[in-house]
């Protein structure tokens, strides 16, 4: 939580990818409704568009490539090293694709946010698209939610969905859901930035109050 109202809350964000949710939070930073400043952006892969955007938008920028480390700790105790060095108010996952050790989450619980494109905790882990459409469901969308330990398993704050349609795709219905993704994983970073978000005992509160363990839900204007 950010005490002084003064002080913008430096954040380091984390990325694997295209960096589409990378750059939500820098055109919110842009246009002032955003009270943070993005310190770093750290990247586990080379050459991908997300390392393009931070360029850019002139944040510095890192690599860590898991692939150069003998496991997944040595990776982790140098992702962190990276991190620390910024002593960031707030850490986001954002299309970041490693799962990361206890040891490196619990440095960073109730201070490290992430967006998983399902509703949680329906198809936590990968192709969630897919299984939804393989389901027959009719409902897709996106969590966000604070990190713990447990894969795709921490609180939920704000969750948005989008309809499935008969004749998508896994690619069709991905796009759909990266577009609500780009609004409300903004709306949740400002809300910890303001002091408006705490986790206390694996609860999230929102402006002081317990919400469901289910999380807000996004309703677009
Ligand atoms: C987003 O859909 C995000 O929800 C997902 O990866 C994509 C990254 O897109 N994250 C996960 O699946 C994490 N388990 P981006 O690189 O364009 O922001």
């Amino acid at each position: 939580m950010i005490s002084n109202q003064e002080k913008k809350a430096d954040i380091v964000i984390l990325i694997s990818g295209g960096g589409s949710n990378l750059q939500s939070f820098i055109d919110a930073c842009n246009r002032g409704v955003l009270d943070g400043r993005i310190a770093a952006v750290i990247s586990n892969k080379a050459n991908v568009k997300g390392l393009e955007r931070a360029k850019i938008a002139n944040i510095p920028s890192f690599i860590v490539d898991h692939n150069t480390f003998p496991t997944r700790d040595a990776f982790d105790l140098e992702l962190a090293t990276v991190v620390n060095m910024f002593k960031p108010d707030l850490v986001i996952l954002a299309g970041f694709m490693r799962i990361l050790t206890a040891s490196f989450v619990n440095q960073y619980v109730g201070r490290m946010i992430n967006i998983h494109p399902s509703v949680l905790p329906a198809y936590p882990g990968l192709n969630t698209h897919q299984r939804a459409i393989d389901a027959k469901d009719t409902i897709a969308g996106a969590t966000v939610h604070f990190v713990t330990p447990e894969l795709d398993g921490g609180p939920p704050v704000l969750q948005a969905t989008v309809p499935i349609e008969k004749q998508d795709t896994a690619e069709l219905l991905g796009a759909r859901v990266l577009n609500v993704e780009h609004k409300i994983y903004p709306i949740v970073a400002q809300w910890f930035c303001q002091g408006r978000l705490t986790l206390r005992h694996n609860k999230v509160f929102h402006d002081g109050v317990e919400i469901d363990e289910k999380g807000l839900l996004f309703k677009d204007k």
